[in-house]
């Protein structure tokens, strides 16, 4: 008798949950349903005809291959997606013609939008300079914001490749060479992007790329091979895509390159063992551009077809480009090699981002003009890549003060090709509009902040790239006329970028003898190098009193340097990334392994895991970046020197600002294992806080150390932690620590 009520209870208990309470539950069970709705209805050719993407004619991204009749086959409900079509008149125009389908299944529209859409933000390697993860955060919802307005559902980004090697073009696209930095990074631009959820009008999906391990390609070649243990590839090149997955990402993109032989598009371990089983990835994950049918050319199947069969098997869920699944799925599918389930779990992830979006209530939504004009000149757009710009100009040598340059300076000499540049300070992978009239060159903005009290002088001096030193005598006479002179040199904004390695990254053309050139005047000079990634110019940085690595800024660029060398903003930016001082010292990062020959010094030639004719030390190292003001480090104290797996230890230190002007400081915690198996590197990254301080202010900084921050993958890929001594090192750059402890993990 108790047990039937109790049954009666329970049953009208989860009737009234299912009824009264339309939980996230229900409406995502309705999600889940309506897909199954619309599967029953799909036949096999308009099922792949999801998986199917192609690029806009209007703009490539990547080799063309042959025009097809693209609108005839959205027509025929062919195509899933679309990339690279700009503006809400261009997607409505699409979207229209996929409400002629049979099923009338909204295309989904996706852009590189990776540094910002109208309102563009500094290169994603000058952002993690900032190590400000609000700000970054703030840079990819000002992004979204502008991109959902033009009608698009989807950026590919963030990119999230851990690098390590400057000759590498990409380079400029990613975080940098820390994981920990790098998953910071990864995962507050997934949130920027994605803001309060799918469905809201200035969200987009974000798309972590490129799965993975594509920027250890061999010799920083880009496309090349990859080569890693399974313990690096865990340790350092996976944590940036698994934070972006615990992010939500809404999609991956996988790469170009083969790992371990086997390229990544066809890779089930990294598709569907580790993506989508270990981190139960829900979205979906589309190829990189033809890379799909690039296994041709990589020498792992014979044609399309076999491409088309491994790669879906292996978990890539769509096809850009490549045109190998619209091709042959169907077929597989029919001969049985691709079982039907493959397809429908990859249409049902497709289909569950169109209804997340809303594409299937309102298609046009996202294509509304009157929304894309509102949104393109915000004036808290600007503001914000402004801010954004300051935060990341990384503050090389400051000798004897040079800088901040005073606001009543008589007469000011701008030297050097990119003075007056305006699309320069984009970088590569922006969005370009026929209008430049929004972005603030390096020489508007210093018009910008002193107005009409300084005497402006420019001289180009010299181009880029070519070696002619014509412009020379012109730029020396002009340098002479001003009572400090401001060059601004560095490469091309597309010799960094995807496709643009590079075995030579010292400054281009003759530009450092234009330099040295100016140097000679002795007047005093301050040096901005813009650029997408590390350059060499180690003459520069031995002669020239002040430098400052301005990366590519964006739309606000001169504003922000303008802020910068006229002590508006005190630079607190830190290289993400080492610089070496020549090609041939690449790979250098700073969490290195310590050898059993390690090299204590510049002068300990025996006993040295480094160069005979160079310094071990890279020009500047991981973590490094000056500031106008100086900052001590003072007592350290930890909770205590031992702690259990279980437990923690609570680490105190004060920073104080000695110097007279505000400023932030990025206070690093490094630790090192000391004995462990196997190796660990001499340092790593644990934790940082970015602290502002005014002249003499100090402040108490605290981190914890836990488990997780001392657990390493051992060989057997287990993550573990070994009993044992680390050193705890708190810093101002990777090179630079200020304050040191030991402390013991206990059994
Ligand atoms: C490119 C890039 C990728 C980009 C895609 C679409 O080849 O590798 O990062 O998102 O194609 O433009």
């Amino acid at each position: 008798m108790m047990l039937r009520k109790l049954r009666w209870v329970s049953l009208l208990l989860f009737i009234s949950f299912l009824v009264i309470t339309p939980s996230a539950f229900a409406q995502k069970k309705s999600i889940e349903q309506r897909i199954d709705s619309v599967m029953k209805l799909m036949t096999l050719e308009e099922k792949v005809g999801q998986m199917n993407q192609y690029s806009g004619v209007w703009e490539h991204t990547g080799p063309i291959t042959e025009e097809n009749n693209l609108l005839g086959q959205i027509r025929e409900g062919k195509v899933g997606s679309m990339l690279n079509i700009n503006g809400v008149a261009h997607t409505r125009e699409l979207q229209e013609l996929a409400m002629k389908t049979r099923l009338k299944i909204p295309l989904l529209f996706g852009q590189d939008v990776i540094h910002g859409y109208r309102t563009t933000f500094p290169i994603p390697l000058g952002e993690a300079a900032s190590w400000d993860m609000t700000a970054i955060e703030l840079s990819a919802r000002v992004a979204a914001t502008e991109a959902a307005a033009a009608g698009i559902h989807w950026t590919f980004a963030p990119m999230v490749d851990i690098a390590r090697d400057p000759r590498w073009g990409r380079v400029m696209e990613g975080a940098g060479e820390d994981p920990y930095l790098g998953s910071l990074i990864a995962a507050a631009r997934v949130k920027g992007f994605q803001g309060k959820g799918l469905g809201n009008l200035d969200a987009v999906m974000a798309c972590a790329k490129h799965f993975a391990a594509y920027g250890a390609a061999v010799g920083g070649r880009d496309y090349n091979s990859v080569d890693m243990s399974d313990r690096m590839l865990w340790e350092v090149y996976l944590p940036p895509f698994k934070a972006a997955a615990e992010a939500g990402a809404a999609t991956f993109m996988n790469s170009f390159n083969d790992l371990n032989g086997i390229p990544a598009s066809a890779s089930k371990m990294l598709q569907r063992d580790i993506l989508k089983g270990k981190w139960k990835f829900q979205g979906f994950i589309v190829s990189d551009w033809g890379s799909i049918g690039e296994m041709i050319p990589h020498g792992f199947v014979k044609d399309n077809y076999e491409a088309a069969w491994k790669a879906s098997l292996a978990g890539s869920d769509m096809d850009m480009e490549s045109r190998s699944y619209i091709n042959n799925l169907p077929r597989l599918v029919k001969e049985g090699k691709v079982p039907l389930s493959v397809v429908n779990d990859a249409v049902r992830r497709i289909l569950r981002k169109k209804f997340e979006l809303g594409l299937f209530e309102d298609p046009f939504r996202y294509s509304n003009a009157e929304r894309e004009k509102q949104n393109m000149n915000d004036p808290a757009h600007t503001a914000a890549a402004r801010d954004m710009a300051k935060k990341s100009i990384v503050l090389l040598k400051n000798e004897g003060g040079l800088l901040p340059l005073k606001k009543d300076t008589r007469t000011i000499a701008v030297i050097g090709p990119i003075g007056q540049s305006v699309r320069e300070n984009l970088g590569f992978w922006s969005i370009e509009f026929p209008d430049s009239n929004y972005i603030v060159s390096q020489w508007q903005g210093i018009q910008n902040k002193l107005g009409s009290s300084a005497r402006l002088l420019y001289a180009r001096g010299c181009g880029i790239e070519d070696t002619s030193r014509a412009g020379f005598a012109e730029a020396v006479a002009t340098a002479q006329q001003a009572d400090v002179v401001i060059m601004s040199i560095g490469e091309k904004r597309d010799m960094s970028g995807e496709a643009k390695s590079r075995s030579n990254i010292h400054l281009p053309g003759v530009q450092e003898e234009l330099v040295k050139a100016i140097q000679g005047t002795g007047k005093p000079v301050v040096v901005l190098i813009n650029a997408g990634r590390p350059l060499v110019f180690n003459w520069t940085a031995e002669h020239v009193p002040a430098i400052l690595y301005t990366w590519w800024l964006g739309s606000e660029a001169g504003n922000a340097i303008a802020d910068v060398l006229f002590g508006d903003y005190n630079p607190s930016a830190k290289l993400p990334i080492s610089f070496p001082r020549t090609e041939g010292q690449i790979p250098i990062y700073y969490s290195h392994f310590n050898t059993g020959r390690p090299a204590l010094n510049d002068s300990d030639r025996f006993y040295r895991s480094a160069y005979t004719d160079l310094s071990i030390y890279p020009q500047y190292e991981f973590g490094y970046g000056l500031s106008y003001t100086s900052f001590s480090y003072s007592a350290l104290k930890l909770s205590s020197n031992k702690m259990k797996s279980t437990g923690k230890i609570t680490v105190n230190c004060t920073i104080t600002n000695s110097g007279k002007l505000a400023g932030e400081e990025v206070v690093q915690l490094y630790i090192r294992d000391k004995v462990a198996q196997p190796v660990r590197p001499v340092k790593e990254l644990k934790d940082f806080k970015k602290i502002l301080l005014q002249p003499g202010e100090s402040k108490v900084v605290q981190f914890v150390i836990d488990k997780e921050k001392l657990s390493f993958y051992n060989e057997k890929l287990q993550w573990i932690t070994q009993p044992g001594q680390f050193d705890l090192m708190i810093g101002s750059s990777s090179n630079d620590i200020r304050l040191k402890d030991i402390f013991e993990l206990i059994p």
